[in-house]
């Protein structure tokens, strides 16, 4: 990979050099790409590893189709959600034993807000207010919302990252952000934040949807509290892949001396689930975060999304895998600049690299699903979020220089010739 990208390569030609050069390259055969498709979504659903479709196969077939119930023993189905929680906790900067894979990145934010809720309203019963940020995921939101509504707390929203200082007061029980967001790309700095919430006497809760697999992380470094996230995105684990749950070892060892409860009390979370006990005792350390069954299809899925991700290890890991997520976002960002301005095209992310994740967003007063409609229907694959946001991922396993050159070129075309206007494209589907 060059030292520093020029500003705007002037050719397609200089993109393949790029690409030439960039010692990544080979990671991109992991994957079983759709021909013909660029695909910059995968912040939203990771692209199919080509490992996945066999393994699935695999435990379909051998481990269910022949190994029937004793595959929970002998395949070690049992034992997935710790072994899984234990290569993702590699990328988060965790320790060992404490990640789990389980559940969705919903399920899982409820379990350690209420954890994290309950923990600093023993040390301090006035605190009953949970602060996080209007624009974060709803289903955060949601699911604070519950909370907050079974405890008789507040949810106290920011607009906008930097108000979080100011709203931390010594009310504040829990501070609940997702780290780098949805819409817009902007990350927080972590261990910034996590101090100041700290010296306010608060826990904090990160959901890493759109960082684990996408930035470096360091949540031991960053003395982060607990943490949630997404394997379906990043970590390129499948439709609805489960999702992981971070506890720092201190909490975990209090719960542990404490017999702490998750709130979703399941069988699986339970210390000996096959004594069939009446009474819920909770397992040790991180196993307490799991509920019920965990789907091994599933887990094989995850483990080789996760794969292609450890892949990298070698080649610089994580952090080499930023500074090519970060290139190609500005070779993006250069490219929309020059080719595509006087079209509307406002940029939500920010310039400066520190403060963004994998995305890049840009804001159109009108039109904007229409034109990732007829950009999708021209092979380049990006999504539209509410309101008037195009959302394009850049995922550095995957995508080539050469990738991004072809996918503004394709957008300043359907800006140009306003094809977006066509009838095709304005009908909204379910999921956009
Ligand atoms: C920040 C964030 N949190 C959570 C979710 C989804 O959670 P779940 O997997 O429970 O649907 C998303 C989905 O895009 C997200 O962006």
């Amino acid at each position: 990979m060059p030292e520093a990208l020029p500003r705007v390569p002037a050719t397609r030609a200089t993109c393949e050099a790029l690409d030439r050069d960039d010692p990544l390259a080979p990671l991109r055969q992991q994957f079983d790409l759709a021909p013909g498709t660029l695909y910059l979504d995968g912040n939203s659903l990771g692209a199919l590893p080509a490992a996945t479709a066999a393994r699935v196969q695999d435990v379909v077939a051998r481990e269910w189709g022949r190994g029937l119930i004793g595959s929970w023993n002998s395949a070690g189905w049992i034992h997935q959600p710790r072994r899984v929680g234990d290569k993702i906790a590699q990328l988060v900067g965790a320790e060992p034993g404490e990640v789990v894979a389980s559940d969705t990145t919903s399920l899982n934010l409820y379990k350690v807000l209420e954890v994290a809720l309950a923990m600093a309203r023993e040390g301090d019963p006035a605190r009953r207010v949970i602060v996080s940020e209007r624009d974060n995921f709803p289903t955060d939101l949601y699911m604070a919302q519950s909370l907050a509504r079974q405890h008789g707390c507040e949810l106290r929203l920011v607009d906008g990252p930097e108000r979080v200082a100011d709203a931390l007061d010594d009310r504040v029980a829990v501070l609940m952000l997702t780290h780098v967001n949805y819409r817009t790309g902007r990350m927080h700095p972590m261990a910034d934040v996590t101090a100041a919430a700290h010296a306010k006497g608060a826990l904090v809760v990160w959901d890493l949807a759109h960082s684990a697999g996408a930035v470096p992380l360091s949540l031991r470094a960053s003395d982060a509290d607990f943490a949630v996230g997404c394997g379906y995105k990043y970590l390129n684990g499948g439709p609805g892949a489960p999702a992981f749950v971070w506890v720092h070892s201190r909490h975990l060892a209090r719960m542990d001396a404490e017999q702490r409860w998750q709130p979703l009390s399941g069988w699986m979370g339970h210390a000996a689930p096959f004594e069939f006990t009446t009474d819920y005792h909770p397992a040790a350390g991180i196993a307490r975060f799991t509920c019920g069954t965990p789907s091994p299809l599933a887990l094989a899925a995850l483990e080789c999304g996760i794969d292609t991700v450890l892949a990298a290890q070698p080649l610089g890991g994580m952090e080499a895998l930023r500074r090519k997520s970060l290139a190609l976002a500005d070779l993006f960002i250069a490219l929309v600049d020059q080719r595509c301005a006087g079209h509307g095209l406002s940029l939500q992310t920010p310039r400066e690299p520190a403060l963004r994740g994998s995305q890049v967003s840009f804001l159109r007063e009108e039109g904007a699903y229409a034109i990732i409609q007829a950009l999708i229907a021209r092979g380049v694959v990006g999504d539209y979020r509410e309101p008037g946001i195009l959302r394009f991922g850049l995922t550095p396993l995957t995508l080539r220089y050469v990738d991004v050159w072809d996918a503004v070129d394709h957008l300043s075309q359907v800006l140009e010739t306003r094809e977006w206007k066509q009838a095709r494209f304005q009908s909204r589907a379910s999921v956009t």
